[in-house]
């Protein structure tokens, strides 16, 4: 397919940008009453998807259920959502909100309804500092959807994040229901000044060497647990992935119910997947040191930083709890009192070992949202696959879709967002094979046809939100 083809029939079927004016009105003047009611209420704002409800009779527009099912529940370990295609198009929706979006026509259509209507409410949600953290965009964001709608008012709400994986004849997506937390660890030792002619055998920066040369010998514990995400996502692998080892396939099968096997299936990873490490545990790096103002005097005050990223099955209070057991004896060693946390210090003797949280910003991992028997991950997996296997993408073509649960390493905005709902994704529908030059870089780029495909997804899961019955 030439590419100007592609871009055109990437644009045209779903999006429906490029509609004619003719077809358009033909379409419109073919709409049943009961659809204005419907869209007449999409007010089209994302972040979320929020419905008022009491049952919808009028859901089934044009015979069509956009309500997939799961396939074989119980016997694969990885179900897969149908393919969920809404049949209303982008433009007419738009016309239609434009045309009957007023108070009266609402109103009318409330008494004419008997109450019984869904307000289905599209927020789009643009934070703008989510590498600082989200502290300015997505708190605002945050405590204004909160005060506007309430806690837990959304149905589903889909952020930046998760990827995708060409794996011979398959297309893997990795929407990410899990994140990790995180927590930065302040060091601080204080020790007396004094001439440098003179010095004691350890500075209080050699007693910081020597904290920090501790942590770095006792590394947090790698676990793989049967309930964690990236188990799931495993068994995602061992159904659907062609270019799985036969051997690492039946490892991952045979753990589901043998412990030996899990144990060899960790063993595995650690050795061959060079993230594991990252996924099943939590992380330590030294990121930030500092102390000594002249080489004449003794420093009398130096402090490391050290980032931490939290394993699911792990906390922040475990996390302190390990950091206090690793340091706190290396304090004792050279005579010195220790605060972990606040814990107080006892005496002064040779000095002082403080422990705290840098910035004030520990976070615990996000709560799990949920993948089995969940109406909103199935509408987003079943968009997923949609939008790939309905693609006019020359390199989808023939591909089948897999849709497999991920945990997300690094923070998003949606650690400011559990209240507002319990189903949240970070999924952008963006491929690793589109990404070009690496993250947070000069000349990072995506492929146009790759972040079509994104507008493409956006477009059908906001219609699919329109008409499904998965949300509540
Ligand atoms: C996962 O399993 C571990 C070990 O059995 C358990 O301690 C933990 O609470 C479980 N986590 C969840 C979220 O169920
Ligand atoms: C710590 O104090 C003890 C007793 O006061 C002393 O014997 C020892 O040398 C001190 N050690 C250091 C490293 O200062
Ligand atoms: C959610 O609400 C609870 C109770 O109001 C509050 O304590 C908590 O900090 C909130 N969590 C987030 C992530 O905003």
């Amino acid at each position: 397919m030439e590419k100007s083809e592609y871009f055109k029939e990437a644009i045209d079927p779903e999006l429906s940008i490029s509609y004619q004016t003719g077809r358009r009105k033909a379409s419109l003047a073919r709409m049943p009453d009961q659809i204005r009611r419907i869209v007449l209420f999409c007010c089209v704002c994302v972040l979320g998807f929020l419905t008022y409800v009491a049952k919808p009779s009028i859901w089934s527009i044009d015979g069509k259920s956009a309500t997939p099912v799961l396939q074989d529940p119980s016997g694969s370990e990885c179900p897969q959502a149908s393919p969920i295609s809404s049949s209303l198009h982008a433009d007419l929706l738009k016309l239609l909100e434009k045309e009957f979006a007023s108070e009266e026509y609402k109103a009318k259509a409330y008494e004419t309804l008997g109450g019984a209507v869904r307000i289905p409410t599209v927020v789009l949600a643009f934070g703008i500092d989510e590498e600082r953290g989200g502290i300015s965009g997505a708190t605002a964001i945050r405590d204004h959807l909160l005060t506007t709608y309430g806690e837990d008012a959304f149905s589903i709400l889909v952020d930046e994040g998760g990827f995708q994986e060409l794996r011979e004849d398959v297309l893997i997506a990795y929407p990410a229901v899990a994140e990790k937390g995180s927590f930065n660890l302040r060091i601080e030792v204080s020790t007396p000044g004094g001439h440098s002619s003179v010095p004691p055998a350890h500075t209080g920066i050699g007693i910081l060497a020597a904290l920090v040369t501790e942590l770095e010998e006792h590394p947090h514990p790698i676990q793989l647990y049967r309930n964690a995400t990236f188990y799931e996502s495993l068994q995602c692998q061992a159904a659907h992935d062609p270019k799985l080892p036969p051997h690492l396939k039946n490892l991952i099968k045979g753990s589901l119910n043998s412990d030996k096997a899990l144990l060899e299936l960790e063993t595995e990873l650690l050795e061959t997947n060079p993230q594991f490490k990252a996924i099943a545990g939590t992380t330590q790096a030294v990121d930030i040191i500092g102390g000594g103002v002249k080489v004449n005097a003794l420093p009398e005050s130096t402090f490391a930083i050290v980032n931490h990223r939290i394993a699911g099955h792990s906390s922040v209070g475990a996390l302190k709890a390990h950091i206090t057991t690793v340091l706190g004896p290396v304090a004792e060693r050279f005579n010195l009192s220790f605060d972990a946390f606040g814990g107080g210090a006892g005496h002064a003797a040779n000095g002082l070992v403080t422990l705290s949280d840098a910035f004030d910003t520990g976070l615990e991992p996000a709560p799990i949202t949920s993948t089995s028997g969940s109406g909103p991950y199935e509408l987003l997996s079943g968009t997923i696959i949609n939008t790939i296997e309905s693609s006019p993408r020359k390199a989808y073509s023939g591909k089948k879709a897999v849709v497999a649960p991920s945990i997300s390493l690094g923070n998003t905005d949606t650690k400011h967002y559990w209240n507002l709902t319990k189903h949240i994704f970070r999924y952008g529908h963006k491929g690793g094979f589109d990404a070009y030059n690496g993250a947070h870089t000069v000349n990072e780029a995506i492929r146009a046809e790759g972040f079509l495909e994104m507008i493409r997804f956006f477009s059908q899961l906001i219609l699919n939100s329109d008409q499904t019955d998965l949300l509540e």
